[in-house]
């Protein structure tokens, strides 16, 4: 018997433009998948799959030359469907509790690899930025190239203070990675022009996590956010989110992950002002802090 552990992440920028060819910043969350491999005689998944997971699952198979096994998350601090990379910290947790059960001695860059393959099963055609933050953890810049993805880890001048907060609605990544190439494919020009501002954002944002500027980084998240909302990944629950956090001291609001629901993220001046906001969602929702170190 194995086990293997998956991060989750937070897409701080560059969500769905991502997919475009935009830089991304994202980090990988102390909250992972842990799942169990053991080798058996008969196949059984003992969890509540669903079609997405069993199929992963047969992906699974290939890889130990269709021997069999029990798969089993032990357990999970990522809720699924909520923009927090739950199947890219499962799908890297199962390949390394196979890699471990099966001897397959698979490097991290090999898991990373093998991961971004499942997540195909799950959002057909994923940046990989969920796999490299499930895998390696850390802070980094991502790129989606031909050939060799861009992926730098980012240095942090001052911590950042965190609010991550759950509108309650589920949204499937899938569904809102496709609604946003429809709406590509019908207004070519003007998201050419919208990915254009998102890039210059972008570029920005890192500039102002190298210099700790915390102001202008909260002013980045919150045009970020108005262009996600102009590309439809916005949803009423996420906006009311965003309105409590922005009243409540937020230096910048905006969703995180594929969007449609899920979980929005907040950015506060410090750990005490982080604390008071969450006080204050947990009358409405679900939420934690999450300190993003300097590094
Ligand atoms: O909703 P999540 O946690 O799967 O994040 C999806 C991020 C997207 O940029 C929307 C898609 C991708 O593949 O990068």
């Amino acid at each position: 018997m194995a086990i293997g552990t998956g991060r989750g992440k937070i897409i701080f920028f560059g969500e769905h433009f991502v997919v475009y060819g935009c830089k991304a910043i994202g980090f990988g969350l102390e909250k992972k998948i842990i799942v169990e491999v053991k080798k058996t005689a008969q196949p059984e998944i003992g969890f509540s799959a669903d079609k997405n997971c069993k199929r992963a699952v047969n992906f699974f198979k290939s890889l130990v030359k269709k021997q069999n096994f029990t798969i089993n998350i032990k357990s999970s601090e990522i809720p699924p469907a909520s923009g927090l990379g739950s199947s890219a910290a499962f799908n890297v947790a199962a390949i390394r509790a196979l890699s471990e059960e099966f001897g397959l001695g698979l490097e991290n860059m090999q898991i990373n690899n093998l991961a971004f393959e499942a997540e195909k099963i799950f959002h057909g055609t994923p940046s990989g930025i969920d796999n490299i933050l499930a895998t390696f953890g850390g802070a980094a810049v991502f790129q989606k190239k031909t050939g060799n993805n861009l992926i730098k880890p980012l240095r942090i001048k001052t911590p950042l203070h965190l609010v991550m907060a759950d509108s309650g609605i589920t949204g499937q990544t899938l569904i809102m990675v496709n609604k946003v190439r429809a709406l590509k494919e019908k207004n070519e020009k003007i998201f050419s022009n919208i990915l254009a501002t998102e890039a210059m954002i972008v570029n920005l944002a890192v500039q102002a996590v190298k210099k700790g500027d915390l102001q202008k980084l909260g002013s980045l998240m919150n045009i970020n956010h108005g262009l996600l909302n102009a590309i439809g990944v916005s949803h009423i629950e996420c906006e009311k989110i965003i309105s409590i956090c922005r009243e409540n001291g937020a230096l910048g609001a905006k969703i995180s992950g594929g969007g449609g629901g899920g979980f929005c993220a907040a950015l506060m001046e410090n750990k005490k002002s982080a604390l008071a906001l969450a006080k204050i969602l947990k009358k409405q929702c679900r939420c934690f802090y999450a300190l993003i170190p300097s590094v």
